[in-house]
């Protein structure tokens, strides 16, 4: 996306509230939950990392994993490598290509580029046995909405909205743990995490 290729107008973004606040607000819910799983990954896959916001944090809470931010934008990962290189590696790819298996895959607000059952049969494909995914995406609401549409005309791309139901039956309940809580109402933005059962 054209807005990628501008990423320190892409982060100008979240320096403002209340998106500032959401994003606060969203890597304190993915730092409690990922605390709340309570496990300890050998690898972890940052989808769509982007810039590399997430990846301090992961650094703090798994000091001994193998920690990958993967990115569709060039752009975005450079500005990740030069960052975070000391502290995660970093691949230039489209997750749709992406193919070693992971304890714990994270996709932090890019779930929205994604096709809902391809990108889940994904993940899925990539789960180790025991593994974990934690989604933060935004739902529908009038934040979501208003963002959906602007983005859609300014900048031609189609993003998708998706609520914790529309997970359910992607995960049965016989094979996956799965608990989703809302993060931000006026934002529509929630935490969706799942855990393969052994
Ligand atoms: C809204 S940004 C979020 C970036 C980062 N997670 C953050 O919160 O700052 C979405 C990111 O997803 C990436 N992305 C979109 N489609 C992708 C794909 N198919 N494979 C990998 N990355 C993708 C974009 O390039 C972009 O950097």
């Amino acid at each position: 996306m054209l807005l990628y290729k501008f990423t320190k107008f892409y982060e100008l973004l979240f320096k403002f509230p209340p998106v500032l606040i959401w994003r606060e607000k969203a890597i304190n819910s993915l730092e409690k939950e990922l605390k709340n799983l309570n496990i300890k990954p050998s690898n972890i896959l940052d989808v769509g990392c982007g810039t590399g916001i997430l990846i301090s944090l992961l650094r703090k809470l798994y000091p001994q994993s193998e920690i990958l931010g993967i990115d569709i934008s060039a752009p975005m990962l450079n500005l990740a490598i030069k960052r975070y290189g000391k502290l995660a590696k970093f691949k230039n790819l489209d997750f749709f290509y992406f193919k070693e298996r992971q304890d714990l895959i994270i996709v932090f607000h890019s779930f929205t580029y994604f096709p809902l059952v391809p990108v889940i049969e994904k993940i899925k494909s990539l789960l180790n046995p025991g593994g974990s995914c934690v989604i933060v995406t935004n739902g529908r609401a009038p934040f979501s909405i208003i963002h959906q549409f602007i983005v859609s005309k300014l900048l031609r791309t189609k993003l998708n909205i998706y609520s914790p139901k529309d997970f359910q039956s992607l995960f049965p309940h016989t094979k996956w743990d799965l608990h989703s809580r809302i993060i931000s109402q006026f934002e529509g933005s929630f935490i969706l995490s799942v855990s393969n059962k052994i």
